[in-house]
């Protein structure tokens, strides 16, 4: 008798750890498919970080800064639109300068060049520059970043 009490009580513990097995793998598997239904809860929440007004940045000329957390960034008017850009070039990290005459981002440590939307348009750099998203409302100038801090300086 006693023998068959611990093949019930194995059994038991064997579907104990079946279950919770079972239960661990759909939660995980509910996770993935509320993020694939709901792709905005995937995503990182921004803030919002005042930059400056329009009149300040004239069309053709570029706006510098640093953020709170050492972050170079540079918002562009290109005569229809403000960019937002980080600064660091995506070849070596090197900081790119706005050439006002070329209306071009250059990078002077391997001669790399990006158009004002941060695009490649010569030279070794592999990606664009990272973008951020810009919002103007009453003349001031605003851009989203990241909560989740992405080293862009
Ligand atoms: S670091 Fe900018 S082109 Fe190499």
């Amino acid at each position: 008798m006693a023998k068959n009490e611990d093949i019930n009580r194995r059994e038991f513990l064997s579907y104990c750890f079946m279950g919770s097995s079972l239960f661990a793998s759909m939660a995980l598997l509910s996770v993935y498919v509320v993020q694939f239904l709901l792709p905005s809860a995937n995503k990182n929440p921004t803030r919002k970080i005042y930059i400056t007004t329009t009149d300040k940045i004239r069309p053709g000329n570029s706006f510098k800064f640093t953020d709170l957390r050492g972050g170079h960034i540079t918002v562009t008017n290109t005569g229809s639109e403000f960019i937002a850009l980080s600064t660091k070039c995506t070849h070596l990290g090197c900081q790119v300068h706005w050439k006002k005459n070329e209306k071009m981002f250059y990078c002077p440590c391997h001669e790399g060049y990006f158009n004002p939307k941060g695009e490649v348009v010569k030279g070794p750099p592999p990606a664009p520059l990272s973008s951020y998203k810009v919002e103007v409302v009453d003349q001031a100038i605003y851009i989203h970043v990241d909560e989740v801090y992405r080293a862009s300086s």
